[in-house]
């Protein structure tokens, strides 16, 4: 059965509450999403496959630990997923990147599947799906159920803030994915949207509205 992990982090407390506050900027939003995408990704990747080496520092030679190559693959849901993407290639840089394309439409709030491109290798890798909102979970479902029949079978999910329909929906459909959140709020609303939350977050990253 996949966990819930909510990281809160002081650092990552301080930094959602500030994305939450209607007057934070565009260029803020955007700063705070990278930042907090990064320290949850150090969470995140706290299980990576290591591989032992000999090397030589300047007093002898010695085994050490290296990530084992080719492990990791984040993939963001565009739009908004977009905004946390850099975050966790600045921890791990040689990460490949895919993109699935859903928007949820506004009436029957459903995940509409418009773009996907993985990376040639993704079934090898660790798969970290990324959007900052998991509201009534549609798209992540979707999203993750696309990877698996794609043949991807090491999935992580990673949102900023979920709700606990979004956090239900996912362990029903996915029980063997592990959900990481910086913030679990309180409810959707009768939009979908999460509450408290922090709006819509396509729109505050992107400055679209
Ligand atoms: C938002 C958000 C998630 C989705 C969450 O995307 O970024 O992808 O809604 O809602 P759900 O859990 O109910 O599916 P949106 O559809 O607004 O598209 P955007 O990223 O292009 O703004
Ligand atoms: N999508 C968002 O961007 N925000 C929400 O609260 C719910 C879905």
């Amino acid at each position: 059965m996949g966990n819930l992990h909510v990281l809160n982090h002081p650092l990552i407390q301080h930094k959602v509450s500030m994305m939450r506050m209607t007057s934070t900027s565009t260029k803020d939003f955007r700063a705070l999403a990278e930042e907090i995408s990064l320290l949850m990704a150090y969470e995140v990747t706290r299980d990576l496959p290591l591989k032992e080496e000999e090397i030589e520092t300047p007093i002898c030679r010695t085994k050490a630990n290296f990530v084992a190559g080719r492990s990791i693959g984040v993939v963001p849901i565009l739009r908004a997923g977009l905004g946390m993407v850099n975050g966790i290639l600045t921890l791990v840089p040689n990460a490949k990147v895919g993109h699935i394309g859903l928007y949820r439409d506004p009436e029957t709030h459903k995940p509409v599947e418009y773009y996907c491109k993985l990376p040639v290798d993704a079934d090898q890798r660790t798969l970290i799906v990324v959007d900052p909102m998991l509201a009534t979970g549609g798209s992540a479902v979707a999203a993750i159920r696309f990877l698996k029949e794609r043949g991807c079978k090491d999935i992580k999910l990673m949102n900023l803030i979920a709700a606990p329909e979004g956090v239900r929906a996912v362990m029903a459909a996915h029980p063997d994915v592990d959900i990481y959140v910086a913030s679990l709020d309180e409810k959707l609303n009768e939009n979908a949207y999460i509450v408290p939350g922090l709006g819509d977050a396509g729109d505050r990253l992107f400055g679209t509205k």
